[in-house]
């Protein structure tokens, strides 16, 4: 006779928490500051779930597939048995000599795949470890402000400090940098670079690095480059690698993803190149937490590095005419033209005056109830990023116009509303001339 339990029965045991016992996490988790983007991430659900069709320009999480080559790969070499093994914590020799070959044809870059290049779980797993390997309680990083969130937590985790400087101008980041190694003490020992910046879409030219490398020899100085957004760049614009500077293999190394212009973000293939003692440190971190990543993913990888750099081109050029369709259509709307150069976000300052009424996540909040667009409000990237949108362009690009005709509306009844409230009579620039 088998014994039936109530699945009432059962959800009620699972609700009644013993009120005595108090779990007790640790520091590390404790002293993470709150996630902004919850809120948001909670409401689009909400109204999803309600059957309204929210536009989303928050995350960057690519809607275009891979290429065919590399899902028929990915499913022969899932085939094969001798691919459902542990595989190697640093990756397979073949797919660490196929990122060699990719920097040394892109960029020139001699890498040596035993030494000084580690596959990793994304790029964002690796980041997070070579934090963890690097830096410790009473250490200090120093962080673009401002920032994406990972590269403050992952310090944060690590149980270190971070610093965050203002990106937005890139020779007065430097001297920034040279500043704080010249006044604080104990003075910083990891620099983190991110170009072109997620959320800024600020990029710099190869000399900015060559004079990375002088600070991080003068100050002995760590470098973390994050270099996710490598292979999306427009208008003929491409991003250098820092690795390419002379002498940044001394100090520092390199983070790259098939996320963004492979279009394989959940795959979760990314890779660390450069200085062997840190890629080393890296390694002995991951040989502790983590067994490989699937082997026919990589094997996948190999083809999609090898084959489809055309493919990588292309997406580029698609995320430029969503670009275009998204700031036309803005600036039409009256508002400030932010057209990126590279990487997947439009950085767009709020319009007063809406910027000056109201926060940006609030701002951010009315979009979403009133125009069901969804947007990251530049706050959620720090105190520097108030007053910022950070809009993605993973929508296709009748979708963006439509995202801009209902944030039009949006404003406008929001007006209304306000002028009614207020009984003041502002000149309404964000919601004229739109065709
Ligand atoms: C700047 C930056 N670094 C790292 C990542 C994470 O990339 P991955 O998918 O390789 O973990 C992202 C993803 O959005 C990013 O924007």
């Amino acid at each position: 006779m088998s014994l039936s339990i109530p699945i009432s029965h059962l959800a009620l045991r699972r609700m009644t928490n013993d009120p005595a016992f108090q779990v007790d996490t640790a520091q590390r988790v404790k002293r993470l500051p709150p996630y902004l983007f919850g809120k948001i991430n909670k409401r689009i659900y909400e109204k999803r779930t309600a059957g309204d069709d929210v536009i989303e320009l928050g995350m960057g999480n690519p809607t275009d597939p891979p290429q065919d080559l590399v899902i028929e790969k990915l499913t022969e070499a899932a085939q094969d048995p001798r691919n459902h093994r542990y595989s190697k914590s640093n990756g397979i020799a073949s797919l660490r000599r196929e990122v060699g070959a990719k920097y040394f044809k892109k960029y020139g870059v001699r890498i040596d795949p035993e030494s000084e290049a580690i596959v990793c779980l994304g790029s964002k797993e690796g980041f997070s470890h070579m934090c963890l390997a690097l830096m410790g309680p009473g250490d200090t990083a120093v962080v673009p402000a401002p920032y994406f969130p990972v590269h403050v937590y992952a310090v944060a985790l690590a149980g270190a400090n971070a610093i965050s400087l203002d990106v937005s101008n890139s020779d007065k980041f430097l001297s920034d940098i040279a500043y704080t190694c010249e006044t604080l003490y104990p003075k910083p020992k990891l620099l983190i670079l991110c170009y072109p910046h997620n959320p800024s879409a600020v990029v710099v030219e190869q000399a900015f690095y060559d004079e990375v490398v002088k600070l991080a020899k003068r100050y002995n100085l760590m470098v973390i480059s994050d270099f996710a957004y490598a292979d999306v760049a427009f208008d003929g614009y491409k991003p250098p690698s820092f690795l390419a500077s002379e002498g940044a293999i001394d100090v520092g190394v390199e983070f790259t993803t098939m996320s963004k212009g492979y279009n394989m973000a959940g795959w979760r293939v990314g890779f660390c190149c450069g200085n062997r003692e840190m890629i080393q440190a890296l390694a002995t971190i991951k040989g502790y937490y983590d067994y490989g990543m699937f082997q026919a993913i990589q094997i996948a990888a190999i083809m999609a590095l090898r084959h489809t750099d055309a493919a990588v081109e292309q997406q580029s050029l698609i995320y430029q005419s969503r670009r275009d369709a998204l700031c036309d259509g803005l600036s039409r709307l009256g508002w400030q033209d932010a057209r990126p150069k590279a990487g997947m976000f439009v950085w767009q300052p709020i319009p007063e005056p809406w910027r000056s009424r109201m926060s940006t996540m609030d701002f951010a909040m009315m979009l979403l109830e009133e125009g069901n667009v969804a947007v990251s409000p530049g706050s959620g990237f720090g105190p520097a990023g108030e007053g910022f949108l950070r809009m993605s362009l993973v929508e296709n690009e009748a979708r963006l116009r439509q995202a801009v005709r209902q944030i039009r509306a949006c404003l406008k009844e929001a007006e209304g509303k306000y002028n009614e409230v207020e009984g003041a009579a502002f000149a309404p620039a964000a919601v004229e001339s739109q065709s």
